[in-house]
């Protein structure tokens, strides 16, 4: 009897953690993965300290702790003024990652195609690959990170059953504008397909800009699957507690994936997020405007330096573009700037799913500024700029 062929070797260690690693190394100022180096509010640690030292330490129902999902609908009615039913059209996951890999597993099948914008989140591609089904790039457009009806048209095939948008997007930091979202709105419904939107930095968006959310539009809230977490929201990027919404036909399938995957997320921590969902409405202000500070001493300090980039309207990052600075490949200036400069960062080819495709051969590479103001000083001084 053969042992079974290695299925999942492609996918490897991902880059954010070898980046880690690489930084650890060299003692280097670590701008490359994607978490706060600092926590979120005391107040949602104690709620669940004292939900572990309480009741709250078995199975939680598959779906979520039902306070949880009745406080995720508040919020989304407060801040979208959509209403999702905590019954049947919520549900709880373990972060975003395995909403993403339950919503592939739930809906497409070997030979379906899901559109999506290129550079994209690196889970993605698992997700796919998991489900036999394949991910077509529509590549945002240098320097801005734009793109035009025409491009979703182009990418559009007798196979496509679905559009995947993270707004606001990792790794370019772009919100879509209302007149893109429409454009994709009326992208799906002309040719029925599904739409799946990647929320998690649905906090963090900056100097005022509106964030539209796809479920908002005409027509759009019953074939939308919404996903988001607490992650970036609440600064606790360890917890891993996301979660859906979406109409019950959608939930239901959503709902079995979820059961056989993990059954059901870490109950204390999900009642430790009923207590950050009670926060007031000052704390969403205050977290924008610290990571708009931070946003904005990153983006002074890189342009200094002679890096190029749009200036990020939302999310914890900036995509840099610095040929005039080198002409190495991007993963190269990626580790020569971690060895030599002490900064890491992440070469964005890494969120391409070809490394031929034009924006992935261009130099880019991605900082992170969720880092306290100590931390983004030190490792602009590293790279050169006066501070
Ligand atoms: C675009 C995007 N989606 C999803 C996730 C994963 O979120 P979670 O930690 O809740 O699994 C991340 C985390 O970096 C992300 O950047």
């Amino acid at each position: 009897m053969p042992m079974p062929k290695a299925k999942w070797s492609r996918f490897g260690t991902s880059i954010f953690s070898l980046m880690t690693q690489a930084a650890n190394k060299h003692g280097a100022v670590n701008l490359a993965q994607g978490f706060p180096n600092f926590d979120g509010p005391e107040e949602i640690k104690e709620a669940a300290i004292k939900a572990m030292k309480g009741d709250y330490n078995q199975y939680a129902p598959s779906v979520g702790l039902p306070r949880l999902r009745e406080l995720l609908s508040s919020r989304m009615l407060k801040t979208s003024a959509v209403k999702y039913s905590a019954d049947d059209e919520i549900t709880v996951f373990s972060g975003a990652t395995e909403a993403l890999f339950c919503t592939f597993q739930a809906f497409f099948n070997p030979g379906d195609e899901i559109i999506v914008f290129a550079p994209f989140f690196d889970c993605y591609p698992a997700g796919a690959f998991s489900s036999g089904s394949k991910l077509v790039e529509v590549q945002l457009r240098t320097p801005d990170w734009t793109f035009t009806a025409e491009d979703l048209q182009r990418a559009l095939t007798p196979r496509t059953k679905a559009i995947l948008v993270n707004t606001p997007h990792n790794p370019t930091g772009r919100v879509f504008t209302k007149k893109e979202m429409t454009d994709i709105a009326d992208f799906a419904k002309a040719n029925d397909l599904l739409v799946i939107t990647d929320e998690v930095y649905e906090e963090l968006v900056y100097d005022s800009i509106p964030f539209t959310r796809m479920s908002t539009l005409d027509g759009m809230r019953d074939r939308t699957v919404v996903i988001s977490s607490s992650a970036k929201t609440f600064s606790l990027t360890g917890w891993k507690i996301g979660y859906t919404f979406a109409p019950p036909h959608l939930t239901k399938e959503l709902r079995a994936v979820h059961q056989f995957t993990v059954f059901c997320s870490a109950t204390p921590l999900q009642a430790g997020i009923c207590a950050a969902l009670e926060l007031p409405e000052a704390y969403y202000g205050q977290l924008r405007a610290d990571y708009q500070k931070r946003r904005d001493l990153l983006c002074n300090g890189l342009t200094e330096l002679g890096f190029k980039f749009r200036k990020p309207e939302g999310t914890y990052f900036v995509v840099a573009d610095y040929s005039v600075i080198s002409n190495l490949q991007d993963q190269m200036f990626s580790l020569w700037l971690t060895e030599t400069k002490k900064v890491a960062v992440i070469p964005t080819s890494v969120f391409f799913e070809n490394p031929e495709d034009i924006a992935a051969r261009q130099r880019y590479v991605r900082f992170a500024f969720c880092k306290d103001t100590e931390t983004l000083k030190a490792g602009l001084r590293n790279l050169g700029a006066n501070l």
